[in-house]
């Protein structure tokens, strides 16, 4: 299992040694997913209710938590509900936030101070639902990259953690499949991905298809989670990994860098988290580094 690095911890804050954070960083920054097992987030009996899709409104597929823009539904945004619900579930979210920033806090302190907080969503819905368009769909094989949200190499760090209340072994895991190391992902796709139009990048701010200046950088992840999802050989290889996340377990990835499809599963809660490369234990292993080495220029 070298794409999935165990550790044993069952508390959000556990105790880990210099050495140890420096090690199971560097291979986080590799682009491997760390695997709690034994690490639950607890859902109090009057909590339960919480795990359904009625709480969602209109066409959103998760929750929220965002205090600022979601002030009418109680901090919540994507749900419905009477006030006092909502209340209730935003404490919740909010819980596991905590929760999350103190684990990547007492295993990463390195990254503490430098993290910006990216908001904390609860994903009530099953995957095997929810059929999007191939460039929307995360049951194919991709790293993350959004059109409207350039980040010029800052990286993408995800906590998740499996809420599914199976009560029967073997029951409600969160199946992902896990593809090859970044640099071996993007040694394949990079020679198909051409330069970005001269002037793109400013039209497409012009025009608020972005929300900054999309660099190089992130015109490649662009084109490369786009050509991922779009090659079904690249998408059924038998030698990348499928790997079952059980209820009770968490994992951390940086998302844009671990090529990763979500195939089955049900209650899911995460959170994202940014981080300037820069502030990384090895930063020459981050995807803008990575890409700069094989492409041998600067794209930030
Ligand atoms: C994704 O981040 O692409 C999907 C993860 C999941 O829903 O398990
Ligand atoms: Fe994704």
């Amino acid at each position: 299992m070298h794409r999935i690095l165990e550790l044993p911890f069952a508390e959000w804050s556990p105790s880990i040694t210099a050495d140890e954070s420096r090690r199971v960083a560097g291979e986080l920054e590799l682009g491997k997913i760390v695997y709690l097992p034994q690490l639950r987030f607890k859902i109090a009996e009057t909590e339960r209710r919480f795990l359904d899709t009625r709480w969602l409104s209109g066409t959103h597929k998760s929750l929220s938590y965002e205090p600022q823009r979601a002030a009418a539904t109680e901090g919540v945004r994507g749900a419905q509900g009477a006030p006092q619900d909502l209340r209730a579930l935003a404490a919740m979210i909010a819980r596991f936030q905590k929760e999350a920033l103190a684990l990547v806090h007492a295993l990463f302190p390195q990254y503490a101070p430098h993290l910006r907080v990216a908001p904390t969503s609860l994903r009530p819905g099953n995957v095997e639902q929810h059929k999007l368009s191939w460039r929307k769909d995360d049951t194919l094989l991709h790293v993350d990259a959004f059109p409207s949200r350039p980040n010029r190499g800052e990286r993408i760090l995800r906590i998740f953690t499996n809420v599914h209340p199976a009560g029967a072994a073997g029951k409600g895991a969160r199946v992902w499949k896990v593809g090859d190391l970044f640099e071996d992902t993007a040694k394949e796709f990079l020679p198909r991905i051409k330069r970005p139009i001269p002037g793109s990048a400013a039209l497409l701010r012009t025009l608020g298809v972005t929300k900054s200046r999309r660099s190089h950088y992130d015109h490649i992840m662009l084109r490369m989670h786009d050509q991922m999802k779009r090659d079904p050989a690249y998408q059924s290889r038998p030698t990348h990994l499928t790997f079952g996340f059980p209820p009770g377990s968490t994992w951390i990835c940086f998302s844009d860098q671990a090529a990763h499809a979500a195939l089955s599963g049900q209650f899911m809660m995460e959170q994202t988290l940014h981080l300037p490369l820069d502030r990384q234990y090895f930063p020459e292993r981050a995807p803008l580094k990575v890409l700069e080495r094989l492409r041998r220029r600067a794209l930030a």
